[in-house]
């Protein structure tokens, strides 16, 4: 059996700042329409296997067409799908240092080796240094996140692009997990080129990560060629109605993404006030900061007693969540004490 690095799955007790998930549940009257669709469902039948609700109402809201999308039980399921397709052992995949820990996970799954390009969180990101290092590790796969996950930070477009070109013949996978809290996607190129693949969720910016829904979308030849491989029903059909139910309400969606940007960019400004002592929060394109503490025992510890639950790493590390305003000025209390 391969050795792997356990999933840390998020804590559900105390303040959730540790997942990146919305602070707000969904609306009342949306869960009631919900309810309504959910006693139409029959249950004895399996759910529609094209997914063709949540791919309409998707397409609709970021201006594809529908058959340019995939979708999988979260966007996990199809960044695991790819990574299962595209690697194997004597293969390899190519990301950042450091990105989102589930590329890990199934590229050792796959015997997969893995390079990683040095990107730390004060560093300029260097295209050329990154196309440079990756030639040398002759990629089956490219994967990383934009706004990158834990770091918060954003790579230029013209420099994705770059890289995109510069590996035509490889499936290049930007994971947009964050970029509806960002000013930047690479959705409008997926008809430019046939090797980019951009991967989206609705388990952050949409708060519906108990549903576990996400998409890749990508030019309409790749999609014909990987929607071959997708698992028959992945998609059950509750998930089905709820993503379909909330993708109608766009302009709530809209509403709350605009308020967490608000909060994330009140949060930095009151940070830069008065900043903490023993703390550095780095700016951050997506609803949550990366951040660094001289004594993390302590922070960790405040955090503890006030029972708010954030994201440690090692070293001098940690992640912690945009939440509401009131949340948000709890946390940058506790920073001060640090
Ligand atoms: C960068 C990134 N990609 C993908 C995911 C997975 O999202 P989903 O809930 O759609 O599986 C996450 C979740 O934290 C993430 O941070």
């Amino acid at each position: 059996m391969k050795k792997i690095d356990a999933y840390e799955a998020n804590q559900q007790q105390g303040l959730l700042l540790n997942a990146n998930e919305n602070p707000k549940n969904i609306d009342a009257d949306i869960l009631e329409s919900i309810i309504e669709d959910i006693k139409n469902i029959d249950f004895n039948r399996y759910p529609d296997n094209d997914v063709t609700m949540i791919r309409e109402a998707y397409a609709s809201y970021i201006g594809v067409d529908a058959d340019q999308i995939m979708v999988g039980n979260g966007s996990d399921e199809v960044l695991g799908l790819l990574i299962h397709l595209r690697l194997g052992s004597n293969k390899t995949l190519y990301t950042l240092e450091y990105d989102f820990s589930m590329y890990d996970y199934y590229a050792t799954l796959q015997d997969a080796n893995i390079v990683r390009f040095p990107l730390k969180v004060e560093d300029t990101f260097d295209v050329d240094s990154f196309i440079q290092l990756g030639k040398k590790a002759n990629p089956d796969l490219i994967c990383f996140s934009n706004p990158n996950n834990p770091t918060g930070r954003c790579i230029e477009k013209e420099d994705l692009i770059k890289i995109v070109e510069a590996f035509a013949n490889t499936y290049v996978i930007i994971d947009e997990a964050y970029a509806e809290f960002s000013d930047s996607s690479m959705i409008d190129q997926v008809d430019v080129y046939k090797n980019l693949l951009v991967t989206r969720t609705l388990s952050k910016a949409f708060g519906l990560a108990a549903i576990r829904c996400g998409m890749m979308i990508a030019h309409k030849e790749t999609m014909e060629t990987l929607q071959t491989y997708k698992v028959p029903y992945n998609v059950n059909t509750l998930t089905q109605v709820v993503a379909t139910r909330v993708l109608q309400q766009k302009e709530r969606v809209q509403e709350n993404i605009e308020q967490i940007k608000q909060a994330r960019d009140v949060m930095y400004e009151d940070y830069g006030r008065d900043k903490p002592k023993n703390v550095t929060l780095y700016p951050s394109c997506a609803n949550y900061f990366y951040g660094t503490s001289t004594n993390k025992e302590k922070l960790l510890q405040l955090m503890d007693d006030a029972q708010i639950i954030i994201r440690n790493f090692k070293d001098e590390y940690f992640r912690i969540t945009v939440g509401s305003n009131e949340d948000n000025k709890k946390v940058m209390d506790i920073l001060r004490k640090v």
